[in-house]
């Protein structure tokens, strides 16, 4: 719409006149991932919107997606201003772990390496050996367990433990979960591809472990992405959040997509996997916070300096 095309020519020019970049994550909003793309920012996994807004040199980054991924934007780039749409996007993994709790569990077993997942707060990562995301847990672990270290994991239980099945660690799981893929229901999955025989299954592992037993690949944001271009199949069916679609439809324009459901009797699902927190960010927001300057991401500079150890530590492990 002509109202649209305004509000996008607008915040154009105000990232120009701010020295400012889009870092999108793919569940967002297509309009976002759209115009980060076109203003020379990123659309990405958590993994590949750390690496970006490290190796930019634009003096504002606006990250869109959730608050650990500005938090760790900010960590790796404390000179830099790091605005969000809406501070209020949270994660269910990073609300479920607190920092006092974590603590806790971390002093009662001292002989464990700490991994904590991404999705997490500043204070966890700083409390942590390493930080890994999705798309590079398996190798650090594995490398951790050949190292022969046993490995203290938070917050998600259904990543932690595809990890512990596929490297074989010695891994003790803190109980979280994310909201939106434990809503995927491994009995309508198998009703779903008995009705599309020929479909490669693709899912994130946040799922439970009983959706990921029937993955041909599991794997991060990008990973999949990758899956649907590279593998020869027609269609495929997706357990993850539904936004990333529209970066599938993009690079894959012929292949059918299949949501995997979330619930019902093997129907696909009728209202998809999408997280709220992913949702909290849109066109509107953006100008707003690009406008007014709040919703900005604050870390006390000697907690961003211990969150940063781990984080580094991931980042150069990938190189
Ligand atoms: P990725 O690192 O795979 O993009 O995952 C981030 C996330 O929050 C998934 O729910
Ligand atoms: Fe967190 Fe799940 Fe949302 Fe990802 S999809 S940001 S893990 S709640």
């Amino acid at each position: 719409t002509l109202e649209k095309a305004q509000l996008t020519d607008r915040i154009k020019a105000l990232l120009k006149a701010q020295d400012a970049v889009l870092v999108a994550h793919y569940y967002t909003d297509a309009d976002l991932q759209a115009l980060a793309e076109e203003t020379g920012g990123c659309v990405s996994d958590s993994l590949e919107m750390a690496r970006f807004g490290a190796a930019s040199s634009a003096r504002t980054l606006v990250v869109c997606g959730v608050r650990f991924m500005g938090e760790t934007a900010k960590i790796l780039n404390p000179e830099k201003r790091i605005l969000m749409p809406d501070l209020r996007a949270t994660c269910s993994l990073d609300e479920g772990c607190p920092a006092d709790a974590f603590g806790a569990f971390c002093d009662a077993h001292p002989d464990h390496t700490v991994v904590v997942y991404a999705n997490t707060s500043a204070e966890v990562k700083a409390r942590s050996d390493w930080v890994v995301t999705s798309s590079i847990a398996l190798p650090i672990v594995a490398y951790l367990a050949e190292q022969g270290h046993k490995v203290l994991w938070a917050p998600d239980k259904h990543l932690g433990h595809y990890v512990q099945r596929m490297t074989g660690a010695d891994m003790l799981l803190w109980d979280g979960a994310c909201v939106v893929h434990e809503e995927f229901k491994s009995f309508a999955l198998e009703r779903v591809r008995k009705l599309h025989p020929e479909a490669a299954v693709l899912v994130h592992p946040e799922s439970p472990d009983d959706v990921v037993d029937q993955a041909d690949v599991v794997g991060s944001t990008t990973q999949l992405i990758k899956a649907v271009v590279e593998m020869p199949n027609r269609e495929f069916i997706v357990a993850t959040d539904a936004g990333i679609f529209w970066k599938m439809h993009q690079l894959a324009p012929g292949k059918t997509l299949i949501p995997a459901p979330t619930a019902g009797e093997g129907a696909t699902c009728e209202s998809c996997a999408h997280c709220p927190w992913m949702a909290m960010n849109a066109l509107q927001n953006l100008e707003q916070v690009l406008l007014k300057g709040d919703q900005e991401i604050l870390i006390d500079p000697a907690l961003g300096r211990r969150a940063l150890v781990p984080i580094r530590r991931m980042l150069d492990f990938a190189h």
